[in-house]
């Protein structure tokens, strides 16, 4: 029996570096109150073994009112970034801030901030909903203008004495990102369009369906709330049969009776190495 683990599986450098960077506080500030600008990812277990190393999730606007009376807190802003605003309010707060924002986010903020600054309009191609589409909409000096669809250019109110700047969200679908643009340019108007899609995905996606390909069992490793995660499933359902999408090894009831000889492992971005090891470990001796 042999095991395929893909390279890509688990998080991502934007993600990894913001969960060492909470880590770190958690042991250097040991005499500072911790907090974590809504969950640092999108993982139960990983939330939970923070909460016991004392570093709390802010869940609402209201809390950090709050949590900000009792003095020397520590707030760190998770990959998605933040608005201006919110960043401008945690500092009136008095809170120390510790930006794990992810650089290629960062650099989207620079981009709209700049180009508006410079008269463009923001055109920003994403789901309105996502923190981090919220976050980029915060660094806009004008109003920028969220669309998702390709149906949606057309109710762009375009006016040809204006410019123009379409960023994207990190995670957006590449191919529906070109479709959008080629649509927004051919109305020719002046357009300055800036690919801000980060491949981090992309390559676990194409991996995971290379590697599930070839196997006879997938794994799966990956939150039940992580849309990326289910996505994962989906794609190496439609290569292997036998997937098995799991949050734990807790979860894992694989068939020993049938000849099993090539497994396949893959993990969603917000899964810690950990609990793919774990996973590695079981299938290695067990199966
Ligand atoms: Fe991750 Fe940063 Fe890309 S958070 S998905 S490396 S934009």
């Amino acid at each position: 029996m042999e095991l395929i683990t893909a390279k890509s599986a688990g998080f991502c450098f934007g993600v990894k570096k913001a969960v060492d960077m909470v880590m770190q506080q958690a042991v250097e500030n040991k005499d500072k109150h911790i907090y974590t600008y809504g969950p640092i990812i999108h993982n139960e277990e990983v939330v939970k073994k923070l909460e016991a190393e004392g570093v709390h999730a802010v869940a609402s606007e209201e809390e950090l009112e709050t949590i900000a009376k009792q003095g020397n807190n520590v707030m760190i802003i998770r990959s998605h970034g933040i608005s201006k605003k919110k960043q401008d309010r945690l500092t009136e707060l008095g809170f120390e801030i510790i930006d794990a924002t992810c650089p290629f986010v960062k650099r989207i903020h620079k981009t709209v901030m700049d180009e508006s600054k410079a008269g463009r309009n923001i055109i920003i191609i994403g789901n309105r909903n996502h923190p981090e589409v919220e976050g980029i909409m915060g660094w806009c000096v004008s109003e920028p203008t969220v669309i998702e669809t390709e149906e949606e250019v057309d109710k762009i109110p375009f006016d040809n004495t204006k410019s123009y700047c379409v960023v994207a969200q990190t995670t957006f679908n590449h191919n529906k990102f070109k479709e959008i643009v080629e649509k927004i340019k051919h109305l020719g108007y002046d357009v300055n369009v800036v690919t801000t899609i980060c491949n981090a995905t992309y390559e676990r996606q194409r991996e995971s369906r290379d590697i599930a390909s070839k196997v006879d069992t997938m794994i799966v490793i990956g939150d039940t709330h992580s849309s990326n995660s289910k996505k994962l499933f989906e794609i190496c359902r439609e290569e292997c049969e036998d997937t098995h999408f799991i949050q734990t090894l807790d979860d894992l009831n694989l068939d020993l009776t049938k000849s099993v000889r090539l497994v396949g492992i893959t993990a969603g971005a917000s899964t810690p190495d950990y609990i793919i090891e774990e996973v590695q470990n079981y299938v290695r001796v067990d199966f």
